[in-house]
């Protein structure tokens, strides 16, 4: 078989195209070893390098990628000023027992004509698809592509961002990709707030403010087994603490069905709380499970 060129960053390999990403996962699975893909967009942290432990604990090699995927911002979003230090993410990923960095650049990914996209219908619609038209339709392409690139055993996804997860599901599902999806759930500060490669955005008195999008999810929760209140009025409550708390817009929380996203109407299946909220000009997202009740 062709070898791989190997270009390293610090002591970790790298592979910049497809037929070097290809070649080298083909590698591994010839010799027998299975192999775990997590996709990234960089500016790393600890939730995602959980993301590459589980997938070093579920297979025997984890692939990393790095890409910074314009389709997924709007005009108005922060693709320019998305957070980007390859050197240190690579120092991260090998710390991680990562095994190799995918870094392609966006000619790779989206070379001159290309013209295919991949909606999800109202799974990427609904929720934060309301307020970032045609951002999910962005990440189902991309990680469409990844997958189909790497063709990994399986691929790592956090709950962090729960639609997302979804929307991967079920695209999975309906285009036959031969991959196991894994969900990882939200790796948090101490205070709660979850991790987050936009959390750099913050002021130290956004950050102060910020775990309370967790804490008042979690009260919500809390009430909601509870039974006490009319699910309207909880999630009322909850939008009217976010803005006490200091969130400067509340796109939404809402309880809705785990699968389907849908508002949750029978109780006798699992739900999920979701929230959007700004604080200045970084939006943070978080959810939590809801079990059914019997
Ligand atoms: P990014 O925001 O870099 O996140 C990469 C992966 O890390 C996602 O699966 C995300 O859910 C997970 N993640 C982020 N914060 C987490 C946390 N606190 N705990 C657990 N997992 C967390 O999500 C994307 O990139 C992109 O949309 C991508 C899927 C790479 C497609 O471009």
């Amino acid at each position: 078989m062709k070898r791989v060129a190997t270009e390293k960053i610090g002591k970790l390999a790298v592979v910049r195209n497809v037929q070097d990403l290809r070649r080298r996962v083909a590698q591994w699975r010839h010799a027998g070893e299975t192999v775990a893909l997590v996709p990234t967009m960089g500016a790393l942290h600890a939730g995602h390098l959980a993301l590459v432990d589980r997938g070093r604990a579920l297979c025997d090699r984890a692939v990393a990628s790095i890409f910074v995927n314009p389709k997924q911002f709007a005009p108005s979003e922060d693709f320019t000023r998305y957070p980007r230090d390859e050197a240190g993410d690579a120092a991260k990923l090998w710390g991680a027992r990562c095994d190799l960095l995918y870094a392609p650049d966006v000619a790779e990914i989206y070379p001159e004509g290309f013209a295919t996209s991949v909606a999800v219908g109202a799974l990427g619609e609904v929720l934060c698809g309301r307020f970032r038209p045609g951002h999910f339709t962005g990440v189902a392409t991309v990680v469409a592509k990844l997958l189909l690139q790497a063709q990994a055993d399986l691929a790592c996804f956090g709950e962090k961002d729960y639609q997302q997860l979804q929307v991967i599901r079920r695209m999975v599902r309906d285009l036959d990709i031969p991959v196991r999806i894994e969900a990882v759930p939200t790796l948090r500060e101490a205070d709660g707030l979850a991790l987050s490669s936009r959390n750099a955005y913050l002021s130290p008195q956004e950050r102060l403010v910020a775990p309370a999008l967790y804490r008042v999810l979690a009260e919500l929760a809390q009430r909601l087994g509870s039974g006490e209140a009319s699910v309207f009025a909880l999630l009322e409550e909850g939008r009217a603490a976010l803005s006490r708390a200091g969130f400067t817009k509340i796109d939404y929380v809402e309880l809705v069905d785990a699968e389907t996203l849908s508002p949750l109407e029978r109780r006798d299946r699992p739900g999920r709380l979701v929230a959007a909220a700004w604080l200045g000009k970084t939006r943070l997202i978080d959810n939590l499970a809801i079990a059914a009740t019997p």
